[in-house]
Parts: structure tokens; sequence; C-alpha cells
């Protein structure tokens, strides 16, 4: 990952970039990053906050041997590994299911894969990641100063945006690596490890509906299990979780 990277000042987003180039037949691996972004993407149909020089904005294309029902594993594999280097700079890193990390309940960065497939195989992923490396609060604005953080505000120093992503794509590759080659087990154990979200009482939100539980597990598709108040057993593909109480 990271061999071939197309760099620059600013993109709208460097997700539609890369969508365009593995449209166009990049290959599996090419990363596209880029200083600041004008029109950065979250989930869900969000903006991601995106000032020059301080933060790492990336995505990554990959062209996975997967059936398309199986491309979320990914974005699990992309938190682990987020998580990890998160923690090997020194902070006290989260999972918050889906694919948000968080520092002491903030969030910290976010992943939005897409996905261009046919029913029965993915042609390529594009995997983007967002991290607040030194944002401070008058960066963001007004109405995600209570939500967000950045690595520099949880550790009171800068960090070096190139190291961080060299050590990010080596431990994305070794993850996305032993994935395709064991399957989903050693990731989905590692995400359950570094989570913050089971165990907790949740309220979820999805396209749909909204219910309250408690959350207990991840399926083997990376689906958040939550118990509710008759005891069945709810399964969410997709969504947000809000933790209700401590
Ligand atoms: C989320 O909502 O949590 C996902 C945020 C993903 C943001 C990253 S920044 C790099 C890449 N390009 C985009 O437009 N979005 C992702």
């Amino acid at each position: 990952l990271g061999r071939i990277i197309h760099s620059h000042d600013t993109l709208p987003s460097t997700n539609e970039r890369a969508f365009r180039l593995a449209h166009d037949g990049a290959e599996h691996g090419t990363v596209v990053v880029t200083d600041q972004q004008t029109a950065g993407k979250g989930r869900r149909g969000r903006t991601w906050v995106s000032p020059p020089g301080l933060n790492l904005y990336f995505s990554a294309i990959l062209r996975p041997e997967l059936p398309p029902q199986r491309a979320p594993e990914l974005t699990l594999v992309a938190a682990v590994a987020l998580t990890e280097v998160l923690r090997e700079f020194g902070t006290e890193a989260f999972i918050k299911w889906p694919n948000d990390v968080q520092i002491g309940g903030l969030k910290v960065a976010g992943i939005l894969t897409e996905l261009s497939a046919e029913p029965e195989r993915v042609h390529f992923v594009v995997l983007g990641v967002g991290v607040n490396l030194n944002s401070q609060p008058e960066h963001f604005p007004e109405e995600l100063r209570g939500t967000a953080t950045s690595v520099a505000q949880a550790l009171g120093q800068r960090v070096p945006r190139a190291a961080f992503a060299a050590s990010l794509w080596t431990r994305l590759e070794k993850w996305l690596d032993l994935h395709l080659e064991t399957g989903f087990g050693a990731v989905r154990q590692r995400w359950k490890a570094l989570s913050s979200t089971l165990g907790q009482d949740v309220l979820v939100r999805t396209d749909r509906r909204e219910f309250q539980g408690h959350a207990e597990d991840i399926d083997a598709a990376g689906a958040l299990l939550v118990r509710v108040e008759d005891g069945s057993l709810e399964r969410v593909l997709a969504g947000d979780v809000e933790r209700l109480r401590p």
C-alpha cells in the first residue's frame, strides 16, 4: 500500500479522485493523499472538515477477491489498523461501531468505504480515511467542538503527518493481507478487543428505525448484535450508535 502515491495540495475529496482513478484502471494499493479537501465526504451524507496543513486525508484503491456482501469487512480492517497506530503514537484510542475511532469518547478519525461492484464481483473498493492529527478546537466548526478531537489535542504535542501516514499504510497492508489469507476471524477478534461499543447500552439509528438495547457482539459480517428489551437479538448492518449511560 502506498507504493504508488498521488499527492495533491488540494482536492474536493480523495474518495472521489480515487474512485475515478480506479474506474480508469489504477492498480491495487494506489493511494491518493491531499493536504486539504474542499468537499470532504463523511458517512451518511455528512461532510468531513478538512483544513490544510494539519491532518491526514487519503483514499486507498483496493481490488480484493471478495464477494460484494463481504466488502464491509474492509472497513473494520481499516478501523483495527488505525486504532493500533493511534495507540502506537501514544493515545488511548478505541473503535466505536461501525468505524469511528475515538479518544476519550471524542471522534479522532473516520473511514468511508465506497464500492464499485456487480452482484457477484467487486470491481474495486475505495477506502477513505480522515485522521485529525493536529487540529485544534478552533479548526472545528462550533457544532463539532464537543464531539471531535485530534491526536495533538490528546497528546499535547504536534504529530508528524508523514510518519503517521507511513505507519498506517504499513499496518493497513499487514491487516489486509491477513484478512485475505485467513478470513475475517482474526480481524473480528482484534476489533472486539479494541472496541468501546460492546457491553454498552446504546441508542441505534438506522435509515429506517431507532431503538435501544445492549450491544453484545459483532457477527461474522461485522454487523452489530443488539439485545433489545423483549430479549430478542437485533442485527444492525448499517447505522449509528450512541452510548446511553456510562
Ligand atoms: C466518517 O463519516 O466518519 C467518515 C469520514 C471519512 C473522511 C475521509 S477524509 C479522506 C477521504 N475522502 C473523503 O472525502 N472522505 C474520506
